[in-house]
């Protein structure tokens, strides 16, 4: 399997803005010196730069932070509570390099935009949460003066972690299990007060916007997708890299698409699409997800890794919600079945049928996320799956390619 050793290049596609030069950790001083002491300012003009900079999550589902911030805001006002602000440094989902990256050269970038991010909704507790280096941000954390202290939160091993209510729920002293969308976690969150949960990368982004402004934010990515964002490439033979690339950037210019049959786009909540549409793509906050891009070779075979996948994604389950305790096992196995060659009747119809049966059914959107790698997975990969009901495979490599945690290889 491909070492899954992190490199950063991040001076190939634009200069950096997040990631450390030279792939060396930056300590309070390094990092001051490079970007400048934080000043907070007042709260409603730092509100009115992010809404100007057009800032957007990076932890999935892309929504405008402002926007955010401003319901924490407002929830707070109604209620008389003080919200509560956790950076999600969680990256549970297992192809994903980049927020443990981040943290490990930056951590003073996420933990200045965490600063800001409590000033914004006048926050009276800030929590950073992640599944590794509690100890080296907490060395971090010692060597500033932050107005507000800040809880490290060394979360459990799972998918589902880094999910904004399963992390609400954890930070109160629960069981990290995803709770129903309504009310959302931004008006009922940690112990019931408003809670805005933001991704690591997306706090290191508005540092850097209080700093230089929205003009300067904007000037990489396009008009309706400005910035820069963190992805993590996954190519056959070669380390596992994290880049940081601005949006509209041609996929091509991240992946080598030569001798490629598809791409996975997004982590295992993505889309596979086929190697010569992604030759068309550019770099999309729309399908990017958590920023996982990865190259399946030609000579692999894309049904067997989303098989793996599948496995892997049923078994994180929360098992909370039985459209997606049993509908998920259920459409793993059958992927499975397809993976192996031979004639299989109806499985990709009922694949197909069980996946309308989950969808939309779960508490939180780990079904929804599931079924789109699933339909995205018969489309691309239906020539294969018909090779499959031929008895054949046109793989000669069956050596995994997308990680899967404590998978035996
Ligand atoms: C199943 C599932 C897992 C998630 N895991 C993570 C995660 O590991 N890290 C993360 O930042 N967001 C994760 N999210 C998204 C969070 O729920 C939340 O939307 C995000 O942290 C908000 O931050 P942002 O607006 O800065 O992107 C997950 C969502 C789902 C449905
Ligand atoms: S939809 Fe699935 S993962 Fe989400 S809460 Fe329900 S059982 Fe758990």
């Amino acid at each position: 399997m491909t070492t899954t050793t992190t490199t950063t290049f991040t001076d190939v596609y634009m200069s950096p803005r997040l990631l450390a030069p030279g792939g060396t950790a930056a300590d309070l001083s390094t990092h001051e010196l490079r970007y400048g002491p934080l000043s907070y300012g007042d709260p409603d003009t730092l509100l009115r730069t992010v809404a100007e900079s057009g800032l957007t999550g990076r932890g999935g589902a892309a929504f405008p932070t402002y926007r955010k911030l401003v319901a924490v805001a407002d929830a707070s006002r109604r209620t008389g509570r003080a919200p509560v602000v956790v950076a999600n440094g969680a990256e549970g989902e297992p192809a994903s390099r980049k927020d443990k990256t981040l943290l490990r050269l930056s951590p003073h970038l996420v933990l200045d935009g965490l600063q800001l991010a409590a000033r914004a909704v006048g926050a009276g507790e800030a929590h950073l949460a992640v599944e590794d280096g509690a100890s080296y941000l907490e060395s971090a954390l010692a060597q500033r003066k932050d107005p507000l202290p800040v809880q490290v939160i060394r979360l459990p091993k799972r998918f589902l972690s880094g999910q904004a209510s399963a992390l609400a729920q954890y930070v109160s002293g629960n069981a990290p299990l995803p709770r129903h969308q309504h009310p959302p976690v931004r008006e009922r969150g940690v112990r019931k007060a408003p809670t805005l949960v933001q991704n690591v990368e997306t706090l290191a982004h508005l540092a850097l916007v209080a700093r230089y402004g929205a003009d300067w934010f904007r000037s990489a990515g396009t008009p309706t997708q400005p910035g820069s964002t963190l992805c993590t490439l996954h190519v056959p033979g070669r380390e596992v890299r994290v880049v940081e690339a601005p949006f509209g950037l041609p996929l091509n210019r991240l992946l080598p698409l030569e001798g490629t049959s598809a791409v996975l786009v997004g982590g295992y909540h993505g889309t596979w699409i086929p190697a010569a549409e992604a030759a068309q793509r550019t770099l999309d906050a729309g399908d990017l997800g958590a920023g996982v891009l990865a190259a399946l070779p030609a000579y692999r075979c894309g049904v067997a890794e989303t098989a793996r996948v599948l496995r892997y994604l049923a078994l994180q389950s929360a098992g909370q919600c039985g459209p997606c305790l049993n509908g998920l096992p259920r459409i793993a196995s059958a992927f499975q079945t397809l993976a192996t060659p031979g004639p299989r009747a109806n499985t990709r119809q009922d694949v197909a049928r069980w996946s309308g049966l989950v969808e939309g059914r779960g508490a939180c959107h780990h079904p929804d996320g599931t079924v789109r790698l699933v339909r995205s997975a018969l489309t691309t990969f239906a020539a294969e799956l018909d090779t499959h009901a031929r008895g054949l495979c046109t793989a000669s490599d069956a050596t995994p390619l997308l990680p899967i945690p404590n998978e035996a290889h």
